[in-house]
């Protein structure tokens, strides 16, 4: 059997600095949303959030729901192509008293982010923020700004804890940086 560890070429946040974010930023959320005229509803962007998500709801102590959409802008390479396509989209029908929280793996161009932004806005939520495990403030090609930041990252492709490569690695426990040889052959 394959071994992906193999495809590694290092581990650039490792679980110990992942749990360390985690606590760091859910004790943010926790101070910001405080106050009990709150709804807040974290919402995942499947498939890359699920497991940051899932790590930060169980750390978090405010009452939240929980909601996914699902949003692409990336085939099977390492480039976005510029354009987003909601394939699952948020449906409630309280939006109007939801404090919306988006939860991403990670930034890059800031298309996505800046899109979805607007969108939910648009849709009438009472309050949307972001919150990203991973940035790549170097490859922006719209101007973004999350509220909630894990740790900013060099230009590299990533993968593991919930982020692919064509859909494989997303089940490793941290974040590490892929041979190039991987995607380039
Ligand atoms: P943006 O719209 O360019 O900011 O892209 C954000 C999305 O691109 C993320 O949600 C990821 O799905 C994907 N992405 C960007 N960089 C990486 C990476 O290094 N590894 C895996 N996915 C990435
Ligand atoms: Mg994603």
């Amino acid at each position: 059997m394959k071994n992906i560890k193999n495809d590694i070429e290092r581990v650039l946040v490792s679980e110990e600095e992942i749990d360390a974010i985690v606590t760091r930023i859910a004790k943010q959320i926790d101070e910001d949303y405080a106050a009990n005229d709150k709804k807040l509803v974290l919402v995942c962007i499947l498939k890359g959030s699920l497991v940051f998500m899932g790590d930060l709801m169980k750390k978090i102590t405010v009452p939240v729901e929980i909601d996914c959409m699902k949003v692409s802008s990336y085939g099977v390479g390492t480039e976005t192509t510029g354009q987003i396509h909601i394939a699952l989209d948020l449906l409630r029908p309280d939006i109007a008293s939801c404090d919306l929280l988006i939860i991403e793996d990670i930034i890059d161009s800031g298309i996505t982010l800046s899109h979805l932004t607007k969108y939910l806005k648009l849709k009438g939520a009472k309050s949307v923020r972001t919150c990203t495990l991973l940035d790549k403030p170097s490859r922006r090609r719209v101007e973004f700004t999350p509220d909630y930041c894990g740790t900013e990252i060099p230009d590299e492709f990533v993968i593991g804890y919930g982020l692919d490569y064509a859909e494989m690695y997303r089940a490793l426990p941290f974040v590490g940086v892929l041979k190039p040889e991987v995607y380039t052959k």
